[in-house]
């Protein structure tokens, strides 16, 4: 795979590998796809105001999250399913997440139990991606587990209450092998359930704030919320005792005519980065593509298809080489920015473009 040289180079080798069920599903989004498109387009209306001059022989990408040390400011993000994008579905991302130092999110929708990713890769940061079903009891028996396998966070992912309408899955008829392990959902979904939409409806889509008492009490693991794009919601987030907020429309894939998460990004940051940590998701694609964000004041990013266009490609390594390539550029970007660490990169650091018909 010494071929590719970018994520984009990774999304081509990555579709000729699976099969078009699964590839609509991970490229999808929800309905005209509005908001997936968003997404990638923020990031291009903001250019960078870069400082010259400045000594970057040595400029580290290193940060922390929530305390833990990260080699770069970029997480996997939860993904569902993927031993559909590759045989060895999460522990291979756990390994190559552990082995290029970053957190692993889990999703709860995982084809590997928190447990055999933990042996799969020593030493990996699991977080625990938490979806509350109806069953209460299978949720709380979820947290325990993700618990007792050392899990360092719950990432309760709050922009689906009800699964978006992915067209492109209905379109090729995607569908989920009843056979498919889903060690916290298969019980719940059961095996005539084969479809997202499906297994989704055995999520409770009455979650409110008041929930997040009981998760955190069942847990007494830091809670991030996944899924924020408003400064109301960011605030009722820190009152209601989250750790962390990750500004996501979850890919594009949930409601379409949110806006891009570039563009949420500041009202977050204004209202609450003081208090808690602000991630950030949706369109990473590059390097220059998370020093903007960080630029914006996320303080470090969530990085979904970009990571499994890598698995699909060539797992473990795949993934590891798409971690590496992001890391690569991220430095690149910090030393010509004249930073020399991700702290360093703020709101001087970029201006929105200016259009065409205002410079006239
Ligand atoms: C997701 N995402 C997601 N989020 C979550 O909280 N739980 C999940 O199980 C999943 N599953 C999932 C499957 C697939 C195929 C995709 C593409 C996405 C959303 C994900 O965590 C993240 O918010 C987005 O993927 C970020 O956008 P990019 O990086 O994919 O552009
Ligand atoms: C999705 C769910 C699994 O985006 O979060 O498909």
């Amino acid at each position: 795979m010494s071929a590719a040289l970018s994520c984009e180079d990774y999304e081509r080798l990555a579709e000729e590998a699976v099969e078009p069920g699964p590839w609509a599903y991970l490229v999808g989004g929800a309905a005209s796809e509005t908001t997936l498109r968003a997404n990638r387009a923020a990031f291009s209306r903001w250019a960078f105001r870069p400082r010259v001059l400045v000594d970057v022989e040595n400029v580290t990408t290193e940060t922390t999250v929530l305390g833990t040390p990260v080699s770069l400011p970029v997480l996997v993000a939860p993904v569902a399913y993927q031993a559909l994008l590759h045989p060895d579905g999460e522990c291979a991302t756990g390994r190559a997440a552990a082995a290029e130092g970053t957190v692993f999110c889990v999703s709860t929708m995982t084809t590997r139990s928190h447990h055999e990713i933990a042996a799969a890769a020593p030493g990996l940061a699991q977080w625990c991606q938490l979806y509350v079903f109806r069953d209460a009891g299978a949720t709380r028996e979820h947290v325990d587990a993700a618990v007792d396998a050392g899990c360092g966070a719950i990432v309760l992912t709050v922009d689906t209450p009800l699964l978006g309408r992915r067209e492109r899955d209905l379109r090729i008829g995607f569908e989920i092998p009843p056979e498919l392990p889903l060690p916290y959902a298969r019980a719940t979904v059961g095996e005539a359930a084969h479809n997202p939409a499906a297994h989704f409806a055995k999520l409770s889509p009455s979650l409110t704030w008041r929930d997040l008492e009981w998760i955190a009490e069942t847990s007494r693991l830091p809670i991030v919320l996944k899924g924020i794009v408003t400064r109301e919601d960011a605030l009722l987030a820190v009152e209601h005792g989250a750790a962390a907020i990750v500004v996501s429309n979850h890919g594009g894939r949930q409601l379409d005519g949110a806006p891009a998460t570039l563009d949420a990004l500041p009202e977050v940051v204004e209202a609450v980065a003081e208090r808690v940590e602000v991630y950030l998701d949706g369109g990473i694609r590059r390097g220059t593509d998370v020093a903007k964000a960080l630029a914006l004041g996320a303080r470090a990013v969530l990085a979904g298809r970009a990571p499994m266009f890598g698995l699909c490609a060539a797992g473990e390594q795949g993934v590891r080489h798409v971690l590496s390539l992001l890391r690569d550029e991220l430095r690149l970007t910090l030393a010509l920015l004249g930073c020399t660490s991700p702290e360093q990169v703020a709101r001087v650091h970029v201006q929105p473009t200016v259009p065409y018909d205002s410079a006239a």
